[in-house]
């Protein structure tokens, strides 16, 4: 290995470090940024004794796993089956016998990848792979998947940590750089990863990552469901005493879209139709078959009406860009669908429960969509009391862009 090559791994592994620090296994993946840890945690420490809490979109399970930290019951719902096994994997209770036999099939998973005896999985069948992993890379994540599949049982604790580390090093392999909302490539000939670095070493450091979260097991209880938050009822038992969820914000990034390296290589995908269709499924998704569907999309009878949400989707809709029907019909169909889910909430609520949505705001052609005031409208139009919208954070360089708290009480 150059010295470049070992100066970034080195750098890389401070950074790990560091990360591990602060984040343990809120950082298992990078996808989830250390402040909206930190929102999660100051909301939390406002409710002594939430014994029950709700994450209607669990995303990669912060709510979930900042309540089990606190000895609560942290119960979350997600559209995306990849994100529920995430989020499984992340609230689950590792005893060191499990940690110990991790890191005996790691012994064995090394050993069978320098005798080159292992036969690889196929490539996933991904869109212009090639742009995402050099041939090399793309070899060594091909016998890795299958040493895993191998080495460990399914559905076992070691399968899934040692699952968990193989999408570090898919990502860290790859040529994606992961900006601030959403992935982009790095162009030909500034590749993330120098030519000949140690992939098996960056697996190793990935596990190790992984394993220190592992260790460190909460103490209250996590409960992940795959769900429909249009529906609660039908996803999750009993009632609760706070809400604390980020919802899909109103700004067209698909998660599947995101996700997919992951959900493609464990085999959560195998086709671009049923990724749109998942995406479909989901609020504010907008990938493949979702947008064509948008295109044609009818807003039913009984859809939220509000004067701040018809103003802007008039001025889009009769604006001069050529997709003003479609991005108005996309905004409609977001607040039909934040509005089924807002409906499902009160049969699960405890009376004097308290919610917050942490919700950004958008922009569309240079017109405002007050996001955080309609759902304020929403929750107050549906009963909810005490309903209040605090601005947390600015988002990026757009000044009109801020991030905040939308919260309320249900009185039962
Ligand atoms: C903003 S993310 C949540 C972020 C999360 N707070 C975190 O820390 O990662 C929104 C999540 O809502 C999920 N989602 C979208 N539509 C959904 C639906 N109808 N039911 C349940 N979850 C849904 C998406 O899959 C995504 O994971």
């Amino acid at each position: 290995m150059n010295t470049l090559a070992r100066t970034e791994l080195r750098q890389r592994s401070d950074y790990t470090h560091r990360f591990n620090e602060q984040a343990g296994r809120h950082g298992w993946l990078r996808l989830t940024p250390a402040y909206s840890v930190r929102v999660v945690d100051e909301l939390m420490d406002r409710y002594d004794g939430a014994a029950r809490v709700l994450d209607p979109f669990c995303g990669t399970a912060t709510t979930a796993l900042s309540a089990a930290y606190r000895g609560y019951e942290g119960v979350t719902t997600d559209i995306n089956p990849f994100l529920v096994w995430l989020g499984q994997a992340k609230t689950a209770q590792y005893s060191n016998a499990d940690i110990a036999s991790t890191q005996r099939a790691r012994e064995r998973l090394i050993c069978r990848l320098r005798q080159g005896n292992l036969e690889p999985v196929k490539a996933p069948p991904m869109h212009n792979i090639k742009r995402w992993w050099s041939k090399e890379a793309l070899k060594f994540l091909c016998v890795l998947r299958a040493g895993i599949e191998e080495e460990s049982e399914a559905k076992s604790p070691e399968r899934d940590l040692l699952l968990i580390a193989f999408c570090r090093t898919l990502i860290d392999l790859s040529n994606a750089a992961f900006n601030h909302q959403s992935m982009s490539f790095k162009e030909d000939g500034q590749l993330r990863l120098p030519i000949d670095a140690d992939m098996e070493h960056i697996f190793c450091e990935g596990l190790r990552f992984v394993l220190r979260g592992a260790e460190n097991n909460p103490g209250g209880s996590g409960k992940v469901v795959l769900g429909d938050a249009k529906n609660l009822p039908e996803v999750v038992d009993g009632q609760f005493d706070l809400v604390i969820t980020s919802p899909p914000y109103a700004n067209r990034m698909s998660y599947i879209r995101e996700l997919r390296p992951y959900m493609y290589w464990l085999g959560f995908l195998d086709n671009g139709r049923d990724a749109g269709e998942l995406d479909w499924c989901a609020i504010g998704g907008t990938w493949g078959v979702a947008t064509s569907r948008l295109s044609n999309w009818e807003s039913p009878q009984l859809s939220f009406n509000h004067p701040l949400l018809d103003a802007p989707l008039r001025e889009i809709t009769l604006g001069k860009n050529k997709n003003g029907k479609l991005l108005a019909n996309y905004i409609a169909k977001y607040f039909n669908d934040i509005s089924a889910h807002m409906k499902s909430l009160a049969p699960v609520l405890k009376s004097g429960s308290k919610l917050h949505y942490i919700v950004g705001n958008s922009v569309f052609y240079g017109i405002l969509l007050p996001v955080e005031k309609l759902y304020a409208a929403l929750l107050e139009s549906l009963g909810f009391e005490d309903v209040d919208c605090s601005a947390i954070r600015k988002r990026n360089s757009k000044k009109e862009l801020f991030e905040f708290d939308v919260s309320a009480s249900w009185p039962g």
